[in-house]
Order: structure tokens, then C-alpha cells, then sequence
């Protein structure tokens, strides 16, 4: 439970921690190492205790410092991953793919958000299509690799991100070249391809929709020792919303603005003044970023019709923090999630305090008034946490945001990094 007192403009600099979800796909990317690496740059949040604890409970020694984490997977001795912690998160299911270098493993359904259903039928096709042998039984997923798999064309019926991640885990540990049709092409997506050729896996296409990946024959030899994750776009995009909802102006250390564009524009149509630095010189996949984006707001945003969708789109993973901004813009905005069809959960709460807002299947139709009250207000999701949390910033007087384990899923120290800002 967050009590928070809100009503203050922001003023400051805070960084950017590195990207959640860049970070899960390549912890269980490191799994297919034949040496230790070195992963910087780590956020420092529940889900990455829990995939590293995941990791080790198969085996793989694991040692953290700081922002960092080794994972040495040499000493790996097994390859059932349906604990209680691999069913709390999302990313556990990235063991699928990992697991078939090893002749594959046990699975339960993973954990995650509870977005409007989360089935994983595009990672199991996938693999399927490569040559695994899967069955279902009692919840437990079984994958059978021991065959040879070999490289196949594999059309994802929607750019799934976990699916993409999957299946380019599974063509790594295959023989020839897979081409994978349709793939996601997130930033934090391009920096797990980034890792694979770190490894020595052949990759091309990253970042589009096309992508093959070259079956690497069971060698994974790192071509260094470390490799640090970008930052966290979602983060940044966060407080660039809480600088929108609170007012003031904000410099966001790492950002990296080239990740963001489909959200800078979105606010910049809104009224938001965002600029940005680029990095310094080249950028190099798994070099620490350097650049950083200034926002800054002091009138009352203006209200626009959006639509979330896959990467280069706007980021579902804005968008309850966007339906957020949009209750105090002036006019009506429309929102709409199509990826997420179920992901309006943060509505019940905004109403609480204050907000107009209607819900039509996928689309949110928002009155925006001039500001929201406080209110005693539950979330039920990370991003819906990340958005009650920042309306709460901006209605003047005390609210509380319970249900705020799952902001610690995903956001680094979120609220000292708040207080540094007031
Ligand atoms: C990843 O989830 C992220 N999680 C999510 O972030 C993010 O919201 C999502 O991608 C979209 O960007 C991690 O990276 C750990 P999808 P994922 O597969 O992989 C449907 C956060 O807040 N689908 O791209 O599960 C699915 O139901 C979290 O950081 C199938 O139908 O997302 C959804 O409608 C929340 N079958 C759509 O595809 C499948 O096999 C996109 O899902 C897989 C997906």
C-alpha cells in the first residue's frame, strides 16, 4: 500500500534503469552459454530475483552484484521448471525454448499479468514447427527435444513477443536456418537477438518483421564476458507521462529516445515539450546507453485519439498510464489496446477518482476534466499499478495505491526515484 500525497510538479533527473524485459529474455538466453557471462545493467526487481532464482533451482550458479548478475549454466542439472516461482512469472515460459539445447523439460503454464487471457498456443506451434515433441497433461507442459530439431519457416499468427523470443531460442538449438515470419520487433526484442549473436548464433532481420536465425550446432561461445541490457523504454515512457500528469520538467538519464518515437509523438500531440540527446558516438549492442530526453509540461495536455499496438506502435504497456493523462487532458480522447484486449482494468479505479471514462470492447472513450481527486485505489497489474500510482501524483491531497507488489515487478525503487523529483 502506497500512500501518496500528491499535487506537486516534478523538477529534476532520474535514471533509467535497464529494461525489464529485455532482461528476462536474456537471462534465459544465458542459459544456452557454453561459458559464464556477465549481464549489466539489470533492473533490480522482483521479476528478475524470480527468473534468476528460476534459473538456479535448475542449476545454473548465479551471483549478483549490484545491477549485475553472472549466470554460469555449465553446471546444469535439470531441466523440470514448474515451480511455484516459475508460475508466477510471464517469462518463465522462455524455458521452453531455452531447455530444448538440453533435450528439454517440464513446464507449468507460466504466471504474469492478468491481461485478458495469456495462452502460449504461438510458442508451442512454434516449437512443434522445429521439431519438439509436445505434450499437455495436468497443467504440466512436456517438450521433448531429444530428436534433432531443424530449422523450419515459422509464420506467427500475431507478433507475439514471448512467442518471437521462443521460437528464436529453439531455432538456436536447431540445425539450419529458421525464418521466422511476422516476429516482434520491440526494442527490448532487438537486444535478445543482439544477445543470441553475442553467443555466436547468426541473425538477421532484427527489428523487422522477417527474421532467421541460424542453428549454431550446440555451440554458444560468448564473444565477451559482459553484456549490458538497454534501458527500459516503458520506464522512461512512464515518467514522461508523470511528468505530463504532475507538470514540471524532467531529464531521464539512458533513455533512449530512438526506442520511444511512437510515444514522444504521442505526447508531443498532446502538448508535451520532449527533447532529446542521442548517444555518444556509435551505439554498440551491449554498451551501456548514454543518451537521455528531456520532457516538460505546464499547461493542461489536450486530448488525442490513440491506438496501442505492436512495436514501432504505441506500447501497450503505456497504455493504462496514457488512459491516465487522458482523464485530465482537455477534451474527449479515444483509446484503444489491440493487444490486449482485457487490459482496462485500471478503469474501475481512475472512476474512483474522478474520471469520465467509458469502456467499448477494446476502446476507452475519456471526458478529460480538470483534475482528479484523491481516492483509495487498488491495482490489479504492473502497468495498472505504474498508472494509479501516477494519477494519484497528480491529484492534490493523499490517496493510497494498494495492490503495489506488482509496481516492485517492474520499476526499480519507483518511489525514491519520485521523491528525488519533488
Ligand atoms: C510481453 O508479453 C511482455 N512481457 C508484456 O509486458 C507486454 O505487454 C507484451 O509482451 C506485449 O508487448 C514480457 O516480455 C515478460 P505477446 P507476452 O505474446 O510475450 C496473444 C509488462 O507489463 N498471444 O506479445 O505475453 C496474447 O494473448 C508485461 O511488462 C496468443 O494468443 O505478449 C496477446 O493478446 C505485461 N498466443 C498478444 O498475443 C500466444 O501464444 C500479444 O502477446 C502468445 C500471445
Amino acid at each position: 500500500m502506497y500512500p501518496v500525497f500528491g499535487g506537486n510538479q516534478l523538477f529534476g533527473t532520474v535514471e533509467i534503469s535497464g529494461s525489464k524485459n529485455a532482461a528476462l529474455a536474456i537471462m534465459a538466453a544465458a542459459l544456452l552459454s557454453d561459458a559464464p557471462v556477465v549481464l549489466d545493467n539489470l533492473p533490480l526487481i522482483a521479476d528478475v530475483f524470480d527468473m534468476a532464482a528460476i534459473l538456479e533451482d535448475l542449476g545454473a550458479r548465479i551471483q549478483f552484484a549490484q545491477n549485475s548478475v553472472l549466470i554460469d549454466p555449465r553446471c546444469l542439472c535439470g531441466t523440470d521448471a514448474f515451480s511455484g516461482r516459475a508460475q508466477k512469472i510471464r517469462a518463465s515460459c522462455y524455458l521452453l525454448g531455452a531447455l530444448t539445447k538440453f533435450g528439454g523439460g517440464r513446464f507449468a503454464a507460466p504466471g504474469g499479468c492478468n491481461l485478458g487471457g495469456r495462452p502460449i498456443d504461438y510458442h508451442l506451434d512454434a516449437l512443434r514447427a522445429l521439431g519438439a515433441e509436445i505434450t499437455e497433461q495436468g497443467g504440466v507442459i512436456r517438450v521433448d527435444s531429444r530428436k534433432k530439431m531443424a530449422g523450419a519457416k515459422i509464420v506467427l499468427p500475431f507478433p507475439s513477443v514471448g512467442a518471437t523470443v521462443n521460437a528464436a531460442l529453439a531455432a538456436s538449438c536447431s540445425d539450419g536456418t529458421t525464418l521466422l515470419i511476422n516476429a516482434a520487433c520491440e526494442p527490448h526484442v532487438v537486444d535478445f537477438f543482439n544477445f543470441l549473436s553475442f553467443l555466436g548464433v547468426r541473425v538477421e532481420g532484427a527489428g523487422t518483421p522477417s527474421v532467421t536465425v541460424e542453428g549454431n550446432h550446440g555451440y554458444f561461445i560468448p564473444s565477451a564476458e559482459r553484456y549490458a541490457v538497454i534501458s527500459d523504454q516503458i520506464e522512461a515512457g512512464t515518467f514522461m507521462i508523470y511528468t505530463a500528469l504532475c507538470k514540471g520538467l524532467v531529464t531521464l538519464k539512458k533513455a533512449n529516445p530512438t526506442h520511444l518515437e511512437s510515444v514522444i509523438s504521442a505526447l508531443a500531440r498532446m502538448g508535451v515539450l520532449i527533447d532529446s540527446v542521442p548517444a555518444k558516438g556509435y551505439y554498440l549492442p551491449g554498451i551501456l546507453p548514454t543518451s537521455e530526453i528531456t520532457a516538460q509540461c505546464f499547461g493542461r495536455t489536450k486530448a488525442i485519439e490513440l491506438t496501442a499496438e505492436p512495436h514501432p506502435g504505441f506500447p501497450t504497456d503505456l497504455q493504462p498510464l496514457m488512459l491516465a493523462l487522458m482523464c485530465v487532458s482537455d477534451g474527449v480522447s479515444i483509446l484503444t489496446d489491440t493487444v490486449f484486449s482485457g487490459r482496462f482494468s485500471v478503469v474501475t479505479e481512475l472512476l474512483k477518482m474522478g474520471a469520465q471514462i467509458s469502456v467499448i470492447g477494446n476502446t476507452a472513450v475519456v471526458k478529460g476534466i480538470p483534475a482528479l481527486r484523491c481516492a483509495a485505489v487498488d491495482s490489479r497489474d504492473l502497468r495498472a499499478a505504474a498508472a494509479l500510482f501516477g494519477a494519484a501524483l497528480s491529484a492534490y491531497g493523499t490517496s493510497s495505491v494498494s495492490g503495489t507488489a506488482h509496481i516492485r515487478r517492474g520499476y526499480e525503487h519507483i518511489d525514491k526515484k519520485i521523491l528525488l523529483l519533488r
